[in-house]
């Protein structure tokens, strides 16, 4: 399958950053200068939950105390353990701020 760019709309910091099809979310973000908290990047501690308001992720495994289900319903998703697979739009908990580079 061939990667196709998809744009990630961080909508509470109205910044859009393009991303590859399949990259992991939290890796995406971090490497285009998006400061995002996170900690295990293992899908343990919860520390990179955000709200996914539009668009489609895949999950890849992670630890029920990370995410509860009830967080799930609501569109929680880790972001250290999803995979983009569309275009996005999301919600940081903290406003995303740019490393001026
Ligand atoms: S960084 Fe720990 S669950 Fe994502």
């Amino acid at each position: 399958m061939i990667a196709m760019p998809c744009t990630v709309l961080i909508e509470n910091s109205n910044r859009r950053i393009t991303v590859e099809q399949n990259e992991i979310l939290l890796t995406a973000l971090l490497s285009r200068g998006v400061r995002f908290a996170y900690s295990c990047q293992s899908g343990n501690c919860g520390a990179c939950k955000c709200q996914l308001v539009a668009g489609q992720v895949e999950a890849l495994p992670f630890s029920d105390g990370a995410l509860s289900p009830v967080e799930r319903e609501r569109g929680i998703i880790l972001a250290c353990r999803s995979l983009v697979r569309s275009d996005l739009t999301i919600h940081l908990s903290t406003p995303a701020e740019t490393d001026a580079a």
